[in-house]
């Protein structure tokens, strides 16, 4: 894409609404959102990710108790000027790099009824155009750009993509889980199917949907109407079963309206935050690789794993 043809998408929508229950007490007064990944709150480097992708409209969806995340990506004067009048050059401009990134908006989720529901909250701001979602659970390398890949991906298929990862089978009750056929493109795939967080048994196949979508403005409608499923909440995975299912079925271009749903199957870095010990492994894999920290930090974890484990 060349700069004098600007992304079609241009809003990312990032739900950040949940309650952070795995993480107590660290998240009784602060949104897991914040919790640092290295030196920066996990919720950074995806709406990093969202920027670096062109999109630089960003809605968070949140709760109560939220607050921080507001002010994390807003200026701090104070802290600023005091920077400012000690010289500090470094730790100023790490102060303004988040405030910096894109044009943030909010809105409150309310009744915490699902992912579903916390991507419908985002209706009246998207309007009537092709737009991202980011789960924060999910870190992407920077390295492996994912999300501008989708976005080329739906920009010529049109329709809805969904971010592909194939697990274990043993894993993939995890997550929402796609029925596939191939395209010409080996890592683009058409989805037939999706089922949310199948058995091993019942799985169509071990392709699991990791937290990156670009969707069509017509999975709101159908949003709409969708009655709570698994865990009682409304799934955005049963949405895209029915948009994909509508399409397959469809005879004509008016059933095939809100278009087809693909999958970019991923094979590069992806992190997980989800759960203390994934949140664990990723602050060493991320720490292991930076370059000012990581030199000293793997000396020590050599020696630690060799002298204490
Ligand atoms: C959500 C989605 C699921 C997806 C997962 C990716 O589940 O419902 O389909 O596979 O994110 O991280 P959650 O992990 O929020 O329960």
């Amino acid at each position: 894409m060349t700069e004098s043809h600007p992304p079609r998408i241009s809003k990312a929508v990032i739900p950040a609404a949940g309650l952070g229950t795995r993480f107590l007490p660290a998240t009784k007064a602060t949104p897991k959102e914040m919790l640092p990944v290295v030196d920066k709150p996990a919720i950074q480097y995806v709406v990093e990710e969202a920027a670096s992708a062109g999109l630089d409209d960003v809605l968070m969806i949140t709760g109560r108790n939220k607050r921080p995340l507001e002010d994390h990506f807003d200026r701090n004067y104070e802290l600023e000027s005091a920077l400012l009048k000690k010289g500090d050059e470094a730790r100023l401009a790490k102060v303004q790099e988040s405030s910096d990134l894109a044009t943030m908006h909010y809105v409150r989720q309310g009744d915490p009824k699902g992912l579903g529901h916390a991507v419908l909250c985002a209706a009246p701001h998207v309007g009537n155009e092709p737009f991202a979602v980011l789960l924060g659970d999910d870190l992407i390398d920077p390295r492996d750009p994912l999300l501008a890949r989708m976005v080329d991906v739906q920009e010529r298929h049109g329709g809805s993509v969904i971010a592909l990862m194939e697990v274990a089978p043993e894993q993939i009750h995890l997550y929402g889980c796609a029925a596939v056929k191939p395209t010409d493109d080996s890592d683009v795939v058409e989805v037939t199917g999706l089922v949310e967080k199948p058995d091993a048994a019942d799985a169509p196949s071990n392709y699991a949907i990791i937290g990156r979508y670009v969707l069509d403005p017509h999975v709101f409608d159908i949003l709409r109407k969708t009655e709570p499923g698994r865990g009682g909440e409304i799934q955005l995975t049963d949405a895209l079963q029915q948009l994909a299912a509508r399409y397959q079925s469809a005879a004509d271009a008016e059933g095939k309206v809100g278009g087809p749903v693909h999958g970019v199957v991923f094979k590069g870095r992806r992190y997980d935050t989800g759960d203390r010990g994934d949140y664990l492994r990723a602050i060493v894999r991320l720490a292991c690789e930076r370059e000012d920290l990581g030199p000293d930090f793997q000396a020590w974890l050599r020696s630690y794993v060799s002298e204490e484990m």
